[in-house]
């Protein structure tokens, strides 16, 4: 599937589901499971190694683990999920000449078919028309935009009656744009039905409710793998305590052998 394919989702009433991964293991689990698109989220900072925010995560960590996800899908190709990288804080908010060259390496060096950037501010959109342009198909990500952790936390994003109506012309300046579609992160259920409602490019939702088109989450947090949980995401699993109970009693009892 190439990005512009998930139009079809959207003009067919179909949910998109995305999940992301971070290595073989979770390449290969999101995979099997069904989902249509997977990210390789710059989240992975925080849920597989160990920082607090996604600010640390370098293109070169990308673009290592958007090959080390795509080692472990088994489908043939034109069954696999569509992969999308993250690009990192500072490999797009540096320079359109900078950004083209950073967005190229994450094309040219994985079979990554997207790149998604976080926000809309004037130099942004300046990134994405000329990523567009050049034959980089780009994701956008507006609502609660982790990259600008020191500016504005995790917080949700439009509370206010101004914020709102800023995140809305974004999407529609995204849209106009060359987004291919938008990531809407931890806003009021309205507002993410709103911009649904107004745009042609599918919405992909966590923490936007259930109008989006598509739905995407943080496989860590799904699966309970991690002690601190989003408050939109409620986990299928406490994976870690069934994982840290299963190992527990296998020390025992080989501590007894
Ligand atoms: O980095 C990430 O995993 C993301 C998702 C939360 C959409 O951007």
């Amino acid at each position: 599937m190439i990005p512009s394919e998930l139009l079809k989702y959207k003009n067919n009433s179909e949910k998109i589901i995305a999940l992301t991964a971070w290595d073989s293991i979770t390449g290969s689990l999101v995979e099997e499971a069904g989902a249509d698109l997977v990210l390789i989220g710059d989240s992975l900072a925080m849920v597989a190694l160990g920082f607090k925010t996604t600010l640390p995560i370098t293109l070169e960590n990308m673009i290592y683990h958007t090959n080390a996800v795509c080692r472990g899908f088994k489908k043939n190709l034109d069954k696999q999920p569509l992969v999308i990288c993250d690009m990192p804080f500072l490999s797009y908010q540096c320079g359109e000449e900078k950004a083209v060259e950073h967005a190229g390496k994450i094309i040219k060096e994985t079979p990554a078919k997207a790149v998604k950037v976080e926000g809309a501010e004037p130099e942004t959109q300046l990134v994405i028309s000329r990523l567009v342009r050049m034959g980089i198909p780009v994701m956008g990500h507006l609502g609660l935009t982790p990259q600008s952790y020191l500016n504005q936390g995790l917080k949700k994003q439009g509370d206010s009656l101004v914020s709102q109506a800023r995140i809305k012309e974004e999407a529609e300046i995204l849209e106009k744009i060359g987004c291919f579609s938008i990531v809407l992160e931890h806003i009021p259920d309205f507002l993410g039905k709103d911009i649904s409602d107004r745009l042609k490019i599918p919405t992909i939702g966590i923490g936007a409710g259930s109008y989006c088109d598509g739905q995407i989450r943080v496989t860590a947090d799904l699966l309970g793998l991690n002690d601190k949980q989003p408050p939109f995401c409620e986990p299928l699993i406490k994976g870690n305590r069934i994982f840290i109970e299963k190992l527990k009693t296998w020390i025992s009892e080989e501590k007894l052998n």
